[in-house]
């Protein structure tokens, strides 16, 4: 008999809904030491909630995230609510020493998110951050060629991370999920939404960053907010692109927008080094580009590896080969992950410090935009 783990939800949108499956699956699909339990889940609009929890099969409810936290029969918290809500959930779930998991960004700003690293720490729980893209297989793959040094010394990173839901100037800002554009509760637009994940996933493929410089642009000044029905000023970065330079003395170009017209989720990286090189697209994301420097000239050129072999990462929990998987899945994994991590003891990647690294990238991004010139990032 496994033992259970008691699971709190905070909040009831796009990430709620992700995780819930993912809870509800996990022990389908992977074989971990731990039963998930959907014991409660949270949010302050009490008519979702209800219908929320009724579909997904939570046990119970509450509408505001302190009475859940403080619950004695709550083991794990996961924080799907806006950014501006995170560092105190976190505090208060550090307080009651439970399990986090937490969405990205990790805070609205770098200062916030140290304090929430420091009390997770001194909590001594596990605890992680959802940059679920790490837990795509074919991005997987790219780490183990990197890592068993298949490319040899990287010399370039490339990331693009294109949407293009904010053309219309008739988009409003505020409210269920187009908080995102408004900085007083996102922090900031692309950066932290988008390019948070690319400087995760480069941070991770080839090491710290050292510097960056940036240029950002709000292409749209003022959209209505909702709830307040008059137009106001647009605080966000609509799109950011930055130059950096990672510790190993790679080179690294970072783009994003929301002004990319056709382009729905177009997350792209590129990593070239000195025996080959790899590429990815999520809008492709069950195929690995990898181009083999050391192959025969005859037949040397970039070959698409598809990943939905059982030897390819996570593959051997899912389907029979050809049978790809998708967004559901790569948050199931990145909880698979999770907890077999809880289960040995070991470290998540990447957790509140990992997240605290990219955090302090933004910031820098965002400071060197503002400040017209090169930033130093700081140590996490
Ligand atoms: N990892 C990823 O790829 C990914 C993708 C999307 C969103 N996110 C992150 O997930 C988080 C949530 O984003 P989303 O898209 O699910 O947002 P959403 O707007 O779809 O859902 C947020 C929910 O939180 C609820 N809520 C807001 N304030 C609350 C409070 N104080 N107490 C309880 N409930 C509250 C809202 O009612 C809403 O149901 C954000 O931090 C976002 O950056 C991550």
């Amino acid at each position: 008999m496994k033992k259970e783990l008691n699971v709190g939800l905070i909040g009831c949108g796009f990430m709620g809904k992700a995780h819930s499956n993912a809870y509800l699956k996990l022990n389908k699909f992977f074989d971990v030491g731990y039963e998930m339990v959907m014991k409660c889940v949270c949010d302050s609009n009490e008519e979702k909630l209800k219908a929320f929890a009724a579909n997904w099969g939570w046990e119970s409810t509450e509408t505001d995230w302190r009475k859940m936290v403080a619950r004695d029969d709550i083991d794990l918290v996961d924080i799907c609510t806006p950014n501006n809500t995170h560092h105190d959930i976190v505090m208060a779930t550090a307080k009651a020493g439970k399990i986090i998991a937490l969405e990205k960004p990790l805070a609205m700003n770098a200062e916030e998110g140290a304090a929430m690293t420091e009390a997770v720490e001194k909590a001594g729980k596990p605890n992680m951050v959802w940059f679920n893209y790490r837990r795509v297989p074919a991005a997987a793959l790219a780490k183990q060629i990197i890592d068993d040094g298949k490319i040899g010394r990287v010399f370039h990173y490339r990331a693009k991370y294109l949407q293009d839901y904010t053309i219309s100037p008739d988009v409003p800002q505020g409210g269920d999920a187009l908080w995102r554009l408004d900085a007083k509760v996102a922090g900031s637009g692309v950066t932290g939404d988008l390019l948070a994940h690319s400087i995760d996933m480069a941070t991770w493929f080839i090491g710290p960053i050292a510097s960056v410089c940036a240029m950002t642009e709000t292409f749209i000044k003022e959209r209505v907010m909702q709830g307040e029905d008059k137009k106001m000023p647009v605080t966000i970065d609509d799109a950011c692109a930055f130059l950096a330079r990672f510790e190993n003395g790679a080179l690294g170009t970072f783009e994003s927008t929301r002004y990319a017209c056709g382009r729905k989720n177009q997350n792209t990286f590129e990593v070239n080094g000195e025996k080959g090189s790899v590429a990815f697209d999520l809008e492709t994301a069950h195929e690995l580009e990898y181009f083999d420097h050391g192959d025969p000239v005859s037949v040397r050129g970039w070959r698409t590896i598809q990943t939905w072999d059982s030897k390819h990462p996570y593959m051997k929990n899912w389907w029979v080969p050809g049978c790809g998987i998708g967004y559901e899945h790569w948050h199931i994994n990145t909880l698979a992950d999770f907890i077999s991590g809880i289960e040995k003891g070991e470290k998540m990647c990447p957790d509140f410090r990992d997240a605290l690294a990219t955090q302090y990238v933004c910031d820098a991004v965002l400071s060197s935009a503002k400040n017209n010139k090169w930033e130093t990032i700081k140590k996490p």
